[in-house]
């Protein structure tokens, strides 16, 4: 009886972990392409040949083809807890080559406007901070922040302190080629702000980028350029601006089309690179 138990027990392990993580079946190892939204993947799953969808747990991933090499989009949903899972199962189940993360952001440059496009040099965590105390009655200030580490205290990588996470250089070098074809935005290297927070405050915008230097914040860079580092798959982070408080501009989603028209030239030189 134990022993038929046990049998039964590894057989429904195979059934059910053959179930929750698809075998993908690639000699070449695929590009992920990852937005958030809709607005922020629809054209680049309208760019995909031979495509198919396939759901992981909550998570999209739409596989396909583009300029006959493997590409796969991952719609993550919004935030820093849909951003790592869906990295991290994208990885163990495709083993991508690069994964590029992409999408809206609000602008805490003050010079960038709506329609610029920043290609991430790095990201950071803006919600991992250290208060320094303060005692019943003396108020709330933002400013008195120590940024922590991106491993919190245990992991710290060889004894060093990580706050700002920086993307695959050849991956950004590309990025940064394909910027002379616009002449109709301003299209910038920069730092992305990553939390699950939406900033609407200009002063604490403004104290972000001149404290920390942001170029702009949003809600699933710095997530899934953490779990690349773990994992070792080179990693980039493009973001177009989609509003900001310090110009007036209100939160257009749609921009997030351009940023992936944009995202989609970059994809083609490296799958041409690459050939
Ligand atoms: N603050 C935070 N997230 C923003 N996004 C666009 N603009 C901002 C902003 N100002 C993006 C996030 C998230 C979605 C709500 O839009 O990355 O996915």
């Amino acid at each position: 009886m134990k022993k038929t138990i046990t049998i039964l027990s590894v057989l429904l392990f195979f059934v059910s972990s053959a179930e929750s993580l698809p075998v993908y079946d690639s000699t070449i190892r695929p590009i992920v392409l990852q937005g958030a939204m809709n607005v922020e993947t629809d054209i680049f799953i309208s760019a995909l040949n031979e495509s198919h969808d396939i759901t992981i747990g909550h998570w999209r991933y739409i596989l396909g083809k583009i300029d006959d090499y493997p590409v796969i989009v991952s719609v993550t949903r919004c935030g820093v807890a849909n951003a790592s899972v869906s990295t991290a199962l994208a990885i163990e189940t495709f083993n991508p080559c690069a994964v590029i993360n992409q999408g809206t952001a609000g602008a805490h440059d003050p010079e960038l406007k709506r329609g610029d496009i920043v290609i991430a040099s790095d990201c950071f965590n803006s919600s991992a901070w250290k208060a320094h105390p303060l005692k019943v009655g003396e108020g709330v200030d933002y400013r008195y922040i120590d940024p922590l580490d991106m491993n919190f205290y245990d992991e710290y990588e060889n004894g060093e302190r990580i706050i700002f996470l920086p993307v695959d250089e050849k991956l950004k070098a590309l990025a940064l080629s394909v910027k002379d074809k616009y002449s109709d935005r301003k299209i910038v290297e920069g730092r992305i702000a990553t939390s699950d927070a939406w900033e609407n405050r200009s002063d604490r915008i403004l104290f972000f980028h001149e404290e920390f230097g942001s170029s702009c914040e949003e809600m699933e860079t710095f997530a899934v350029a953490k779990v690349c580092r773990i994992y070792g798959i080179p990693f980039l982070g493009v973001r177009i601006i989609s509003n900001s408080m310090l110009t007036g501009e209100e939160f257009i989603p749609e921009t997030g089309h351009d940023c992936q028209t944009f995202v989609i030239e970059v994809v083609k030189k490296y799958i041409k690179e690459m050939n």
